[in-house]
């Protein structure tokens, strides 16, 4: 190989060797009217996507072989365009919606909601909305001693510190006991809706419009329900929920957050998707203060999305079979002395899979656990003989540093109480009448075994 240096003296008359071997043909450039040296090209393209990852799919969540079969000849690489599908919500050029703004569309009108964005989890919507109303460092949001980890988790991963408020007999956040909770330093209120019940929310507006403060509902276990008649999600400034495999409704991973105020909005947007494909125009200065901030990636994928849009279509029939499943039982029960039900801040708006009532001692629910379980009822219990748990504060190790100082779990002694204590019976939508008719029998008979009956009124419990 001729290695040419640059430092080469050139000698008068010699010219420098050319690249290669021999000197080519001087061919006109395509500029200058010549033949254009690359045109069609040979490669043959093939989709992104075909319908071997489409099959994949498939066999991952397990179709039997002739749904796969059925499923290869619906789904044929000559039906495909070559240059998709590419499974983004921004499709640049292509006609169709994405799914992930069908279902937007689809969660707006459910809800009612001018502003629905969805995103990949319910932790990525948790964290959109805190920094959405301002939560960073040096602030505090107000989260319930029960719950799930993910909302103090998401305060602190805008910056800012969970306080935990306690728990009243409901196992939601207790009203009375919010506005010891709140200091120059709180931005906002974060009730769940803890386990397909609903928390006390006019109380807790109100104290939020009297200091205020922002409110974020999180939704991710109640889906559906309903408080004074308004679905929750919508009550608050911002609605967080979770729609992954785990929940009532959704399909892999998922989440999805109401707004109703629409610089709040771009704030959700821009914390989850950075990428600024949301703006109008995306390179654009920020068009106002507080407009453009760093950000993250918490994008709904488009199968997450096509599947949710089908998923938010059988809400209300799902919240409709567990309802009517939880009140024919709970109509049926029969009060003993020493166990207290649940109180329910709204009975015909909760969403109702969970069942739950206090014994009066760990004793006797130890008894009455076995007993249930004896008889065939579905009864659990996260008591002391089981192991900690993310639902109650006190257990939510990766947030260790906020659980020591004094607005951590020791002031959440109901939760901790109530918690232990509880037994929760696990409704299951699909139960017939004569299912939910046996289950209220053994609980009743239970029950009356281990307890003073203090009669059977018209609503039962
Ligand atoms: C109350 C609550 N909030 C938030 C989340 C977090 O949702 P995801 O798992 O989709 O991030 C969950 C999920 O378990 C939850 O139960």
């Amino acid at each position: 190989m001729t290695v040419i240096s640059e430092k080469r003296p050139i000698v008068p008359g010699l010219r420098p060797p050319e690249f290669g071997s021999g000197t080519p043909p001087k061919e006109e450039l395509a500029i200058h009217g010549g033949p254009r040296a690359f045109r069609q090209p040979r490669g043959q393209p093939q989709p992104k996507i075909g319908t071997d990852e489409f099959l994949a799919i498939a066999r991952r969540f397990g179709f039997q072989p002739d749904a796969m079969a059925r499923l290869r000849g619906a789904v044929s690489v000559a039906d495909l365009p070559a240059d998709g599908p590419n499974f983004a919500k921004y499709r640049v050029g292509r006609p169709a919606p994405s799914a992930g703004s069908q279902f937007e569309a689809a969660a707006r009108e459910y809800f009612g909601s001018p502003y629905a964005l969805g995103v990949s989890s319910g932790t990525g919507a948790l964290h959109a909305a805190m920094v959405a109303v301002g939560a960073g460092p040096g602030k505090e949001v107000v989260v319930p001693g029960l719950g799930f980890l993910a909302t103090a988790m998401a305060a602190v991963l805008a910056g800012a510190t969970p306080v935990f408020c306690d728990v009243d007999d409901s196992l939601q956040m207790d009203p009375e006991k919010l506005e010891a909770c709140l200091s120059p330093r709180t931005v906002a209120l974060a009730p769940t809706h803890h386990w397909g019940g609903v928390a006390d929310m006019e109380p807790i507006i109100a104290i939020a419009r009297k200091h205020k403060l922002a409110v974020i509902e999180d939704c991710a276990q109640s889906p559906g329900a309903t408080y004074h008649g308004q679905r929750v999600g919508t009550i608050g400034d911002i609605g967080c929920f979770s729609i992954s495999a785990y929940k009532i409704i959704g399909a892999g991973e998922g989440g999805l957050v109401l707004a109703k105020d629409e610089r709040q909005f771009d704030r959700i947007n821009q914390l989850a998707e950075s990428g600024g494909l949301w703006r109008p125009d995306r390179f654009a200065p920020p068009r106002y203060e507080g407009e453009l901030f760093a950000g993250t990636n918490y994008r709904m994928s488009e199968l997450e999305a096509a599947a949710d849009v089908v998923q938010l279509g059988k809400l209300d029939a799902v919240v409709g079979r567990y309802r009517q499943a939880y009140h024919r039982i709970l109509g049926q029960l029969q009060r003993v002395r020493e166990v207290r039900p649940q109180r329910l801040n709204d009975r015909a708006g909760v969403l109702g899979y969970l069942l739950r009532f206090f014994p009066r001692t760990e004793g006797l629910r130890a008894k009455l656990l076995t007993a249930l379980r004896a008889e065939g009822v579905p009864a659990s219990s996260p008591g002391p003989d089981t192991g900690p748990d993310w639902h109650f504060c006190g257990d939510m190790f990766p947030l260790r540093p906020y659980l020591t100082t004094a607005s951590g779990p020791q002031r959440c002694q109901v939760a901790a109480d109530l918690y232990h204590r509880e037994i929760r019976i696990a409704i299951d939508q699909w139960w017939t009448s004569e299912d939910c008719d046996a289950v209220a029998k053994g609980i009743n008979k239970v029950l009356t075994a281990y307890g003073a009956a203090v009669g059977h009124t018209a609503v039962g419990w």
